[in-house]
C-alpha cells in the first residue's frame, strides 16, 4: 500500500502553474487518505475560482497514478485569509525560489528583480511621441524573445494609456494573493498592466504621486515566478514625469527607441534618447516602425518618409535594430492563442522581430 510520504514526495514535482512552485512546498496538499489502491486528498487553492483548477487536478491525478494508485479522488478547498497572507509573505521572501542579497538600506520588501545581483535584463521601449508603435514593438519583441526560449515579462508602464491587454487579447485578471500579484501569461509572456485593475475601460484619474506608487507596486508586489531573462517596459510617450520616474526607478535598464521614418519624428525621438543617456541608461538601438508599405507588385512606398531610423541611430551613436514595414497581423479570433497585435512567427514581419530578438540577445549577453 502507498504511504502518505510517498504521495507527498511524488507531488513535490507538481507545481501550481501560476506561482510556479511545488504544491507541497506551498502547503496546498491536505488530508491524504489511502484505502487499498484508492487515494483521496484535498488541494487547497489560493482562490476558490482558480482558473487553472482543471490543470492542477490532472497533474495531481497523473502523479499519484504514476506511483501505482488505481483511483485518485481530488477534492478542492480554498485558503483562508490567514493562509493567503502567509503564502504572500513566503513568496515575497523568496522570489523565484532564490534569495538575493539586498544592499543595505534597501527596503526589505523590495522585489529582488530590482536587486543589484538580479539576472533580469530590463529593456524600456520609449519614443519621443505617441502612436509610433511602442506597444506593438514591446509586445512583438517580447513574444519573439519567448519564442527563442527566453523567460520574458512585460510591464505595461503606460498607466493612462495601457494597451497591452487588448493587443494580446487578455481578458483574464491577475490572481491576487494577499498583497502579492501574479502576472497573467499569454503566448508564454508574463504580463502586468494597469488595465487589469480598471473596470470597463473607464478612464482613471490619478494624481502624480499615485502614478509613481502604482508603478512601484508593479515591481515590489508582482511575483514573476521563476527568474525572468528579460523584462520589457512599455513606456508612456514622451519625456514626461512618468518616463523620468521609470528611468530613475530602474537605473540598470537598457532602452530601445522607436521612431517612424520621418526625419521630424526622429528629431523628436532624439530627445527621448537624450533623456535616457542623462539618466545613465544604455541605448540598445533604434527601431524604425512603419518604415514603408509594400505594394502588391513588391515595390516599396515610403508613406511616412524615409531615413529617420538611420539618422536617429547615428545621432544617438547606436545601431538601427530593425525596420518594420506597415502591415497588420493576419490572425483570426477563432485561433486558440489569438492576439490581434502579435505577428505570426512565419510571417515576414514575424521574422523581422525574430531577427531583432536575436540581435537583442546577442547584445545583452555580451555584457
Ligand atoms: N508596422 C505597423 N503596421 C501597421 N500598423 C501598425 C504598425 N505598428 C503599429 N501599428 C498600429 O499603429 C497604432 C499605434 O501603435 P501602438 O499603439 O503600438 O503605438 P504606441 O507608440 O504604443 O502609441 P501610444 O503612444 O498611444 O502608446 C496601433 O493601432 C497599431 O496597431
Ligand atoms: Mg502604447
Amino acid at each position: 500500500m502507498l504511504t502518505r510520504e510517498q504521495i507527498l514526495e511524488a507531488l513535490r514535482d507538481v507545481k501550481d502553474p501560476e506561482i510556479n512552485r511545488s504544491l507541497v512546498e506551498l502547503n496546498m496538499i491536505r488530508d491524504i487518505r489511502v484505502e487499498g489502491a484508492t487515494v483521496s486528498l484535498t488541494v487547497v487553492l489560493t482562490i476558490s475560482g482558480c482558473p487553472l483548477k482543471a490543470k492542477i487536478e490532472d497533474d495531481v491525478i497523473g502523479a499519484v497514478k504514476a506511483l501505482g494508485a488505481e483511483e485518485v479522488r481530488v477534492q478542492f478547498g480554498s485558503m483562508t485569509d490567514e493562509e493567503r497572507a502567509a503564502l504572500s509573505a513566503q513568496l515575497r521572501n523568496s522570489q523565484g525560489g532564490q534569495t538575493h542579497n539586498m544592499t543595505p538600506g534597501q527596503a526589505p520588501l523590495l522585489n529582488p528583480i530590482l536587486a543589484k545581483d538580479s539576472n533580469t535584463t530590463f529593456i524600456a521601449i520609449t519614443s519621443g511621441k505617441g502612436g509610433v508603435g511602442k506597444s506593438t514593438v514591446t509586445v512583438n519583441l517580447a513574444v519573439a524573445l519567448a519564442r527563442l526560449g527566453k523567460k520574458v515579462g512585460i510591464i505595461d508602464a503606460d498607466i493612462y494609456g495601457f494597451s497591452v491587454p487588448d493587443m494580446m487579447n487578455i481578458d483574464q485578471r491577475p490572481t491576487v494573493i494577499g498583497e502579492t500579484i501574479l502576472p497573467v501569461e499569454k503566448q508564454s509572456v508574463k504580463v502586468m498592466s494597469m488595465g487589469f485593475f480598471v473596470e470597463d475601460n473607464s478612464p482613471i484619474i490619478w494624481r502624480g504621486p499615485m502614478l509613481g506608487k502604482m508603478l512601484r507596486n508593479f515591481f515590489t508586489e508582482v511575483h514573476w515566478g521563476e527568474e525572468l531573462d528579460y523584462l520589457l517596459l512599455d513606456l508612456p510617450p514622451g519625456t514626461g514625469d512618468m518616463a523620468l520616474d521609470v528611468h530613475t526607478m530602474i537605473p540598470q535598464s537598457m532602452e530601445i527607441v522607436v521612431t517612424t521614418p520621418h526625419p521630424t519624428a526622429a528629431f523628436v525621438a532624439a530627445r527621448a534618447g537624450a533623456m535616457a543617456k542623462r539618466t545613465g541608461h544604455e541605448i540598445l538601438g533604434v527601431v524604425e516602425n512603419m518604415a514603408w508599405y509594400e505594394a502588391k507588385d513588391g515595390s516599396k512606398e515610403y508613406v511616412f518618409g524615409r531615413g529617420g531610423g538611420g539618422k536617429l541611430a547615428e545621432t544617438l551613436a547606436t545601431e538601427l535594430l530593425a525596420q518594420i514595414p506597415l502591415g497588420q497581423p493576419d490572425n483570426h479570433p477563432s485561433e486558440p492563442d489569438y492576439s490581434p497585435s502579435v505577428y505570426r512567427e512565419s510571417s515576414e514581419i514575424g521574422q523581422l522581430y525574430r531577427d531583432m530578438a536575436k540581435r537583442v540577445i546577442e547584445k545583452c549577453e555580451q555584457k
